[in-house]
């Protein structure tokens, strides 16, 4: 058994987590939207106006707050007119991207009906790769302009109040293949004239996807846009993208499972580097990161299989150390989205047919949805390392043991906590500076084995367990198992 300190100081609060941190991503990918979240109204599995009940459910529950659309790499291939007014005169199309046929009946009204049904905010992002700001700017009036015109006649419903619009998806390879100083171009050309039909809207810009070093086109690409575009009224956020594995799906070794979590070292680094350079370039306004794609995605996902995979109980406890690490940036990160939302790369459903379990990522954006819009606190965690080798860096690194996150709202503390360990469980001891603790409640979500998943036949097998604590202290001794994901909610005296 190791042992470790977590300090934490109340009175101490810093930025307010942005909700959006906890967004996802629905792309026109494989089985996502379509089987997914869409199976039409007269689909015999149980929907509401085409969307699946048990999907709105769960999005429901997570209060989840944001959701991108279309795309990912369909987006610089679609064409918006296609997906509006009567849907059996809708055109079938090609999914150039992800070989399959692209039926329309899921296009813009739709996507805003989920959104309200769930209670989100719908982020669109707008073809630049083979599209126009001509076109870019009708799609922003059909869906946002309150006034006559013959785009939003068409709408036949309120306006749409769409807030978040991405110009383009990586610019640098699916959305175009720009050189960052060409994209630059292209953006101050679309962010002008999107900015002029909807002053409210926010813009995100495509930033680079770091993480992925043999590609020289990232290694200068944040620096070369945010300099060749001065223009800081014409840009809100700044996106990257990042995707991480080791081993095969669920056949990872032990020394792969310590090897993503090193990972987080340089996405660390990444959003270090972004938060600089948005300072330098910025320095008067305000630009946040958002952090519009990211996950797990094993090497088993693949075009032939609608980028499907295992979702494990390892890629669980990754996807709460990547958010205790946004929670930790809430000064920079405004908006981080999952990929992909249900059936896709690190999703937080399955489906098959009428049948749908949830995998354990789903249970820690579950565990974790009380930091939303809660102040970051200030904290210090004394913990045991292990070695790995992050991607992109020479040599190994020490790695903590425990990757930690906490938020204040009113007198409640959540401490969010992943184990980051294979096989080492971790006592330890929380103290909260200057308040005693009245009571302590928590959930843990862990598993004899980090490979394990849930399947329909076994859909709770990786499910979160409450967590008992005794009466009120000054001080908390805790011990996170191994390969664990906890969440503990502390109300102060
Ligand atoms: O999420 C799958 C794909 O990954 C997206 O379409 C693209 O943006 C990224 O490369």
């Amino acid at each position: 058994m190791s042992e470790a300190a977590i300090r934490l100081w109340p009175e101490l609060p810093k930025a307010r987590i942005s909700p959006n941190i906890y967004g996802h991503f629905a792309e026109h990918l494989g089985r996502c939207v379509y089987e997914g979240i869409w199976v039409g109204p007269k689909s015999r599995i149980p929907n509401e106006q085409g969307f699946r009940l048990d999907v709105l459910a769960a999005l429901k529950q997570l209060r989840a707050p944001v959701v991108r659309w279309p795309g990912g790499c369909f987006a610089d291939a679609y064409h918006w007119r296609d997906g509006v007014g009567p849907q059996a005169k809708r055109p079938q199309r090609t999914n150039v991207w992800w070989a399959q046929a692209e039926p329309n009946t899921f296009g813009t009204d739709e996507f805003v009906q989920l959104c309200q049904a769930v209670g989100c905010a719908p982020y669109v992002c707008v073809n630049v790769g083979s599209g126009s700001p001509r076109e870019a700017m009708a799609w922003l009036e059909y869906c946002n302009f309150g006034g006559d015109s013959a785009l939003s006649r068409m709408r036949d419903a309120q306006p749409y109040g769409v807030k978040y619009w991405g110009v383009g998806n990586e610019a640098w390879g699916c959305g175009g293949r720009f050189t960052a100083t060409d994209y630059a171009k292209e953006y101050v050309r679309f962010a002008s004239y999107l900015r002029a039909q909807d002053r409210s809207i926010k813009l995100v810009a495509c930033g680079a996807s770091p993480g992925d070093y043999r590609n020289p086109a990232f290694v200068s690409w944040n620096h070369d846009f945010c300099d060749a575009m001065p223009h800081a009224d014409l840009i809100d956020h700044l996106s990257i993208h990042r995707y991480f594995h080791r081993g095969k799906g669920a056949a990872f070794s032990d020394g792969e499972y310590h090897a993503l979590f090193a990972d987080l070292i340089t996405l660390d680094r990444d959003i270090r580097q972004a938060d600089q350079l948005l300072g330098y370039f910025y320095p008067d306004t305000f630009v946040g990161l958002a952090i519009d794609e990211w996950g797990v995605w094993h090497p088993s996902a693949v075009v032939d299989n609608g980028l499907e995979q295992e979702n494990t109980l390892r890629d669980a406890v990754f996807a709460g150390a990547a958010l205790n690490l946004f929670n930790r940036w809430a000064h920079r990160v405004t908006m981080a989205n999952l990929a992909q939302t249900i059936n896709v790369l690190q999703c937080l459903a399955v489906t098959d047919k009428a049948r749908m379990h949830l995998t354990p990522t789903y249970y820690v954006f579950d565990m974790m949805r009380r930091h939303m819009g809660a102040r970051a606190l200030t904290d210090e965690v004394e913990c045991p390392e292990f070695e790995a080798h992050p991607i992109g860096l020479k040599q190994r690194q020490p790695v903590p043991a425990l990757s930690v996150s906490a938020s204040l709202a009113g007198k409640r503390i959540r401490l969010t906590v992943a184990n980051q360990t294979v096989d080492q469980d971790v006592a330890t001891r929380i103290d909260v500076r200057g308040a005693g603790m009245a009571s302590v409640a928590g959930h843990v979500l862990n598993a004899g084995d980090p490979r394990d998943v849930n399947t329909f036949e076994e859909p709770k097998r990786v499910f979160p367990k409450r967590l008992k604590f005794e009466g009120e202290s000054q001080e908390l001794v805790h011990t996170f198992p191994a390969h664990s994901f906890t969440a503990l909610s502390i109300t102060l005296n």
